[in-house]
């Protein structure tokens, strides 16, 4: 077996929201271990055969998706409502399917699959019940995506079989953590406390998970103000907090490891308060479309470091990164070298994991794909990024720590 593996090709990489690495021809090398050690222009390097990928394909960073929603992927395109009528119609019947275990490993196995078949290389999740999670652990850790998983927490205004008891879930999820400690896929898989939404959970659930969340040190990944109506519902059923976010605070869920979707509709002392915090912001165009839930006001967040896109499948319809950057341009105009930040390096650092992951740079896991694009030429990297986004790209192959994780290998 050699030492080091590398392919001959364009490459594109982000370095900042404004900023991209384009280099055609380039060379990306890594070690047998799936680290990078070279991601520049062509050059020989001792014992390094590279192979050159086909014509009219370039080499991008697996993409990251901050938010999504497993256990919802049979329920897209379901219309007609606004979140909180969706939610009722047509999310909690969907969610309800998945009780079994067997229909939790067949549905967390065809997602992502369709991940990987999309270039997404990790994707923080929700999936439901205690099975769910050890369904999507099993699935994830056979095809070696990346993932953040936890089940959806929730023990008020929501279908009686969807509700848990908080001292029960809570015990569900000290397990949990405990299983992903024993075993975290080397290193690709972290354990993850979901609240749904404050509307869903009583303030005595939320003051656990808070407990829970920094005894463990875990991630939370939680809805926040997406819709005016879940807004207003927030305000009779808190009516003590100053605001949505300050509901969150009140009970310890704002904590640098947080991811929170949406933040539309945040008022200038929430959005300081998410800021202080240090708190992920997970930006769903194509959700906020389908919902009608409002435009992410893109310019209050310019320069923030952890500023990342989410699908939030089933409101959004797509599990392609590439349809949500679409979706972010078509929101706010932007540079497709800001989204693509945001699907990737932004991503990265608003996961705290920037260090291993989000771009092709020496001593990064080699996360990535290679992919066709029509029409491609040599305009430079907003022009190839666009074409890629609005030509859509085939994603040819896709690649994990250095290992082919699509198509999947023949055993
Ligand atoms: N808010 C609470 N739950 C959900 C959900 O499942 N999807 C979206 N988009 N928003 C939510
Ligand atoms: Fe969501």
């Amino acid at each position: 077996m050699p030492e080091l593996y590398g392919l001959e090709g364009p490459l594109l990489s982000p370095l900042s929201p404004g900023r991209a690495k384009w280099i055609a021809p380039g060379l990306l090398a890594y070690g047998r271990d799936g680290v990078i050690v070279h991601s520049g222009p062509r050059r020989n390097i001792a014992g390094l055969k590279p192979i050159r990928i086909p014509k009219g394909t370039i080499i991008i960073p697996g993409l990251i998706d901050c938010h999504s929603h497993l256990s919802q992927h049979q329920a897209v395109g379901r219309t007609g409502f606004t979140l909180l009528g969706w939610l009722k119609k047509h999310i909690y019947p969907a969610e309800l399917m998945l009780a079994g275990r067997r229909e939790a490993e067949r549905s967390s196995r065809d997602y992502l699959e369709i991940l990987l078949a999309n270039g997404v290389t990790c994707s923080a999740l929700y999936t439901n019940f205690y099975q769910g999670v050890l369904a999507a652990h099993h699935q994830a850790k056979r095809c070696g995506i990346r993932a953040l998983i936890g089940y959806t927490l929730m023990d008020r205004n929501v279908p009686a079989r969807l509700k848990q008891n908080p001292d029960q879930a809570i015990g569900e999820c000290r397990e949990l953590a405990e299983v992903f400690k024993a075993d975290n896929g080397e290193g690709r898989l972290f354990f993850s406390l979901n609240p749904r939404f404050a509307p869903a959970c009583s303030p005595n659930f939320l003051k656990s998970i808070g407990r829970l969340a920094r005894q463990g040190g875990l991630f939370i990944q939680t809805h926040l103000s997406e819709n005016l109506q879940e807004i207003a519902r927030v305000k009779s059923s808190f009516p003590w907090a100053k605001s949505y976010a300050g509901v969150y605070d009140r009970f310890g869920l704002l904590t640098p490891k947080t991811l929170l979707a949406h933040c539309i509709h945040l008022s200038p002392a929430e959005r300081q308060l998410v800021f202080d915090r240090e708190c992920a912001v997970i930006h769903c165009p194509s959700s906020n479309l389908f919902l009608h839930s409002g435009r992410f006001p893109l310019e209050h967040w310019a320069g923030y470091p952890k500023l990342a896109l989410g699908s939030d499948l089933a409101a959004g319809p797509s599990p392609s990164m590439l349809e949500v950057m679409r979706d972010g341009y078509y929101t706010n105009l932007q540079s497709m070298r800001s989204l693509f930040h945001m699907a990737t390096l932004g991503a990265a650092q608003s996961l705290g994991l920037d260090d291993s992951l989000g771009s092709l740079e020496p001593g990064k896991q080699a996360d990535f794909s290679i992919v066709r694009i029509r029409g491609l030429d040599e305009e430079g990297s907003e022009q190839v990024l666009a074409r890629m986004v609005f030509q859509r790209a085939e994603f040819v192959k896709t690649f994990i720590s250095g290992r082919q994780v699509w198509p999947p290998p023949r055993k």
